[in-house]
């Protein structure tokens, strides 16, 4: 059996009863689980997982848990050799419940409070990132409190700019993330660090945004940051020896789009680094970097029972699926584009027509894909598979319409296992006060 494009899981193969993933027919998985269902092929995230590990050894992974995160990611994650990014409370506490330790934990926010300050110190959080001046005297009060002197690092926001969408682009100056290199900053975030008690400024991080698709935006990021590690070194002698580059690194989500991958960019990162450091007679640091998408976004499939099929003259033909928005904002946040696929059922050889994708929202914009060609015999009942759904889209997902989350469930050498329990009418219902 051969396996899908790269859109698809990795353990992805047609059948005679359509799609299976991890050796489990979706059809099987529809009828167990019910749709919408997020169908996650654990294989695909862990050899992902060991692809990134590889790539930066000698180095830190730090996947990204905003991308998608459950108790059992978190012990893959583990498991597989990488650290965890986690930027809440609620990210933290599946960490440590998950007995991630607190050594393998980079912890980001504009804004945590000083709960969550406490929480992350209490634990032994190995690296927390600095990305205000209120947080410099927040922290420094909680790690003072704990007779801890809490390793950190400084987001800078480099001014570079990632070529990606504009919600999704974090590099650039005047936005709520980092303190800006251009406008100086940074320099002054640095000497204020190095002066407060209870923190030690370890190294610098910048994220440029997400779902970029080009090599040369991280590297004019990283000599960006070595010249400051290196004004940093004269200014204060202070050496600085971890460099943490953030996520970013784009996937497909169309077919033929062909993304870059961590195996090449790894290398020129590396090296960039490398040399700069050289040129400015500095030793190389030890890099981190931080992906959520490229590793979760395609281990997954958002599976969907198409509800109504509507034809009018002249018009595009709208199939309804029983999902949409809530449990896929991107293309109403970002113009995120997707395709889509018969799952339940073998097909290929008949008839083909364009159809529209759109969710069961009260919004116009509620549509998962403008135009996508399936066979034209698409009938209601059909189960529809979209790709590349594994990141930011159950860690988005929300109850508009008072529609119930789905559940994720992963599949593996022909077992399905329920990671997140799908929501039920009663849980939307819970926190309604009736007296
Ligand atoms: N590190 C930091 C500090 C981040 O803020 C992020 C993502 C990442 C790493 C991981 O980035 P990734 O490798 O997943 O691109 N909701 C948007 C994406 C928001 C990304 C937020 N930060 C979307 O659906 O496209």
């Amino acid at each position: 059996m051969k396996r899908r494009d790269h859109l698809w899981p990795a353990t992805t193969v047609p059948t005679p009863r359509g799609l299976q993933i991890g050796g489990v027919p979706l059809r099987d998985l529809a009828d167990e689980f019910g749709t919408p269902a997020f169908i996650l092929d654990e294989e695909d995230f862990r050899i992902r997982c060991r692809t990134w590990r590889t790539a930066f050894t000698d180095h830190d992974v730090f996947y990204a848990a905003k991308s998608f995160l459950c108790h059992q990611v978190a012990r893959w994650i583990k498991e597989e050799g990488l650290g965890l990014d986690v930027c809440s409370a609620a990210e933290l506490r599946i960490a440590q419940r998950a007995e991630v330790p607190g050594e393998s934990l980079i912890f980001h926010g504009n804004n945590k409070s000083a709960a969550e300050l406490e929480e992350a110190v209490a634990y032994g959080v190995s690296l927390i990132v600095i990305d205000s001046y209120d947080e410099i005297a927040r922290l420094s009060a909680v790690a003072q409190r704990q007779g801890v002197r809490q390793q950190v690092l400084i987001r800078v926001t480099p001014g570079v700019e990632a070529h990606t969408h504009s919600s999704i682009t974090t590099g650039t100056d005047d936005q709520k993330f980092g303190f800006s290199l251009a406008v100086g900053s940074a320099h002054r975030a640095i000497a204020q660090v190095l002066q407060t008690p209870g923190l030690e400024l370890v190294g610098l991080h910048s994220h440029l945004g997400s779902q970029i698709l080009r090599p040369d935006v991280f590297e004019t990021a990283a000599e960006r940051l070595v010249d400051l590690m290196a004004d940093t070194a004269r200014t204060h002698g202070a050496l600085l020896h971890r460099l943490d580059l953030g996520g970013g690194l784009g996937i497909a989500y169309l077919p033929g789009e062909t993304p870059l991958n961590v195996g090449d960019l790894a290398p020129l990162v590396v090296a960039r680094v490398r040399k700069a450091c050289e040129q400015a007679g500095l030793s190389m640091p030890r890099l981190a970097v931080e992906p959520g998408r490229a590793i979760s976004g395609p281990t997954t499939v958002t599976l969907y029972t198409v509800g109504t099929i509507k034809r009018q003259p002249g018009l595009r033909t709208w199939v309804s699926v029983d999902g949409g928005l809530s449990d896929n904002m991107r293309p109403s946040l970002y113009d995120a584009t997707y395709t889509a696929s018969v799952a339940g059922r073998a097909v290929g050889g008949g008839s083909v027509e364009s159809y529209a994708i759109c969710g069961r929202h009260c919004e116009a914009g509620d549509v998962l894909v403008p135009s996508v060609i399936l066979p034209a015999d698409l009938a209601v009942g059909d189960l529809l598979a979209i790709p590349a759904s594994g990141a930011y889209h159950r860690s988005m997902a929300n109850n508009y319409n008072g529609q119930p989350r789905p559940p994720v469930v992963s599949v593996r050498n022909g077992t399905a296992r329920t990671l997140v329990r799908g929501e039920t009418l009663e849980d939307v219902l819970r926190l309604d006060v009736e007296s």
